[in-house]
């Protein structure tokens, strides 16, 4: 059984696996671009984040109808589960389908229906954080917002993804302003590639609550002394690094030197689907390549829950304790 811990950082479109992308082409009769699955495969050699994106928005082309969005959620979560994940927040970019004409309704609905039943099928607690692509207008991202209203039972908090550099948080103050009025949670990526001024304007201008990612913060001691003193959670994503070249190879990731400047570190799958691994895999990369041992694994699965949203009345705080009982009580086979 592997070690029980929470996902933060894990985008749904991100897990759509070559077999499903193609099964969902051949039922909704798009054309891939590619012969089969393996040639698909063959493409997932990336240069930088941006390279990643075109791909990435590309075979979201396959997803089109609510039950499209509910298989894709559901594969996730089985997967999830198979992994030692008990709680999972979930990203899903809007923007990145209403463009294509799918309504939101079609993506909340769908992605909702596989979330209702995950405790029950799956024993996964879900939550849902709609991001704002950074690369469209801030108007896009308001009007997302006003689309949302309808939903706002499905949707915990509001995150900010896509292309980073050249796209500050403060361009997005104003969403993010009426989004916490809504009473949602606030997340942002933020020091991927863009530098640790970023991470600053997230904590400063959006009023984050937790930074995903965050790497670069590390080029900035007084940041992470903040960082440190405001117990501010990282997602962070060291395969998804690996693969999109902001660190070189595995073995020279900073989890390690972030761990023991007292960072609150988590470790997430971002893409799995793209990146090589979900979250299981990735906890064993780390032991392997980065030398985190057993102690140093379950500290990054109970800061999972430390920094999950939780916190909303006695029953999610009575089920964050179960969780990090269940951390507390595990032994490594
Ligand atoms: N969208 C999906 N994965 C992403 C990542 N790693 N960074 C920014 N946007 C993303
Ligand atoms: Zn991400």
């Amino acid at each position: 059984m592997p070690l029980p811990k929470a996902e933060l950082h894990l985008h749904i479109e991100g897990t759509l696996e070559p077999e499903l992308a193609f099964a969902l082409a051949a039922r909704n009769g798009v054309e891939l671009p590619y012969a089969d699955t393996e040639e698909l495969r063959k493409a997932y050699l990336f240069d930088d984040l941006q390279s990643f994106l075109d791909l990435y928005y590309g075979l979201m082309a396959v997803l089109r109808t609510e039950a499209d969005f509910e298989e894709l959620a559901d594969a996730y979560l089985a997967r999830a589960a198979a992994q030692g994940v008990r709680h999972a927040e979930i990203f899903f970019d809007p923007q990145a389908h209403t463009a294509r004409g799918i309504p939101f309704a079609t993506v909340v609905e769908g992605l909702g229906r596989a979330l209702d039943r995950s405790e029950e099928r799956h024993g996964v607690s879900t939550r849902l954080i709609m991001c704002f692509l950074r690369d469209q207008s801030a108007e896009s991202a308001m009007a997302t917002l006003e689309e949302a209203k309808p939903h706002l039972r499905r949707i915990t908090g509001v995150g900010l993804d896509s292309a980073e550099v050249g796209h500050p948080p403060s361009k997005f103050a104003a969403v993010y302003e009426a989004a916490g009025a809504l009473g949602l949670r606030k997340v942002a990526h933020a020091g991927e590639e863009g530098p640790a001024a970023y991470v600053r304007e997230a904590l400063d201008v959006l009023g984050v609550e937790r930074i995903d990612h965050g790497l670069r913060c590390m080029e900035d001691p007084e940041l992470v002394e903040r960082l440190v003193r405001e117990r501010v959670p990282l997602t962070l994503c060291p395969l998804s690094n690996v693969r999109l070249r902001a660190v070189d190879i595995l073995e020279e990731h900073p989890l390690p030197r972030m761990m023991a400047a007292g960072l609150l570190c988590t470790v997430n799958s971002d893409d799995p689907a793209y990146f090589g691994g979900y979250v299981d895999d990735t906890f064993r990369a780390v032991h392997e390549a980065l030398g985190i041992g057993q102690e140093g694994l379950r500290e990054l699965a109970r800061n999972s829950f430390e920094a999950a949203f939780l916190d909303g009345g006695p029953e999610e705080e009575a089920l964050r304790a179960r969780y990090l009982a269940e951390v507390a009580a595990y032994t490594f086979d």
